[in-house]
């Protein structure tokens, strides 16, 4: 027999506790002549019981209901159920804490946080140490803090000699401008990476163009491929559709985000699938001010040709572009930001083959080498997507006048 303060000594319980286990009936105790409380060997195992049971992580309430009654299986499979969900949310939290500790990648969670609350993100990259280029490239690129460096220089060493980053051509390219009636003045190509449309416009156009991009190498690229084509109109006995000149193309390395121009400076703004990278709504309304009375805007932009996309592709684009819409859409956004719809394509199976043809061979050439992060396995998923899923989705032309 045990008095009250040895059993919970046994226990490792407080008196109070073991009086209100005997309230509730689990334990019960003699008095004895001297008015004691004692219990039995039996009081003793009824409460070790109950730890174990405590232990499957089941209320009080639940262990006496097993004690006194055959076990509720319906009520047990709900606990257990209950258990991995807070398992599951726990796992996902220890994953977090060990990926901002640099021990893992947060590629889901970057994914995860920027479909629901993309400007605090890249607001929050940046308080991590992170500049608005690398922030912009984590976001849309590398999807990991830990990794993000190794992530571009592989990405760039892929990219390496392939002269498109995103689907376009000439032809594409002198449609919009059919469709444009102002021939002469400005023109703003943001985003022109190495220059294939710059160079394009140069050579169709009396524009004088400025090309803003804001990495350093495209644009050293972009003068080389200048450089390029000087040299080849000149020593060709041919007569040149029009040589670009150099006089004609000017620089700028700078973020479309926050661009070093005045006010109604241009009389055209062109941007080839770099709108997203900043989001297409923001950059409309931000672009605006730099348009002349009269100007156009044109913008190309990845969208949904279908109603009803396959389940793989969907969930594809859904992470790695959250943003992409229809075209009705898109077009209902353009015509609230200000702007008339003067015309709008899906771009040519050329300008996707201008893109895909170089990069697939790329990416075969190197099958066998030795990638450390995941731009290579990445890009392969995107071919893939691609290959399989190519006129669901498309890149969309939208030649757009500025509504007075
Ligand atoms: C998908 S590529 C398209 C390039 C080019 N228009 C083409 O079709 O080949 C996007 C381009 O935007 C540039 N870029 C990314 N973020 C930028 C930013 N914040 N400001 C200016 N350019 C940016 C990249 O360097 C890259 O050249």
């Amino acid at each position: 027999m045990y008095k009250i303060s040895e059993l919970a000594q046994k226990v490792n319980l407080s008196r109070t506790t073991l009086l209100y286990y005997e309230k509730l009936g689990l334990i019960s105790s003699k008095r004895q002549a001297n008015g004691y409380r004692s219990y039995s060997e039996f009081d003793l195992q009824r409460v070790k019981l109950l730890q174990q049971l405590q232990a499957g992580g089941l209320s009080l309430k639940e262990c006496q209901a097993c004690l006194e009654a055959k076990i509720n299986r319906e009520q047990l499979l709900q606990r257990l159920q209950t258990l991995d969900e807070d398992i599951a949310q726990k796992q996902k939290s220890r994953e977090l804490l060990s990926s901002m500790l640099g021990m893992s990648s947060m590629r889901d969670w970057h994914q995860a946080t920027d479909k629901h609350a993309p400007s605090a993100h890249l607001d929050w990259l940046m308080t991590q140490g992170f500049s608005e280029k690398q922030a912009l490239r984590l976001k849309w690129l590398s999807k990991d803090m830990n990794n993000h460096e190794q992530y571009m220089r592989e990405f760039e060493f892929i990219f390496d000699g392939l002269d498109r980053l995103g689907p376009s051509s000439t032809g594409d390219a002198i449609k919009a401008l059919s469709s444009i009636p102002v021939k002469t003045g400005e023109l703003l190509e943001i985003g022109c990476g190495k220059g294939v449309t710059t160079i394009a416009l140069a050579k169709h156009t009396q524009f004088a163009i400025t090309g803003l991009d804001n990495d350093e190498y495209n644009l050293s690229c972009l003068k080389e491929h200048l450089g390029q084509q000087l040299s080849l109109n000149k020593s060709s006995s041919l007569e040149p559709a029009r040589p670009p000149s150099l006089q004609q193309i000017e620089l700028i390395c700078a973020s479309m985000t926050d661009m070093p121009f005045s006010d109604q400076q241009f009389d055209v703004i062109w941007s080839e699938g770099s709108a997203y990278i900043m989001g297409v709504k923001q950059a409309l309304e931000s672009w605006k001010p730099f348009i002349k009375q009269d100007g156009y805007l044109v913008v190309s932009d990845l969208v949904w040709l279908t109603d009803s996309p396959d389940d793989e592709v969907q969930q594809f684009w859904l992470d790695a572009y959250p943003d992409m819409a229809s075209v009705a859409s898109r077009q209902q956004m353009i015509e609230d930001a200000g702007y008339q719809v003067v015309d709008s394509y899906t771009l040519s199976q050329a300008s996707w083959d201008n893109y895909l043809q170089p990069l697939q061979q790329k990416v075969a050439q190197l099958e066998d080498h030795v990638f450390v992060s995941l731009a290579f396995a990445d890009l392969q998923k995107e071919l893939t997507i691609h290959r399989q899923y190519l006129g669901q989705y498309g890149y969309q032309m939208f030649v757009l006048k500025l509504r007075n």
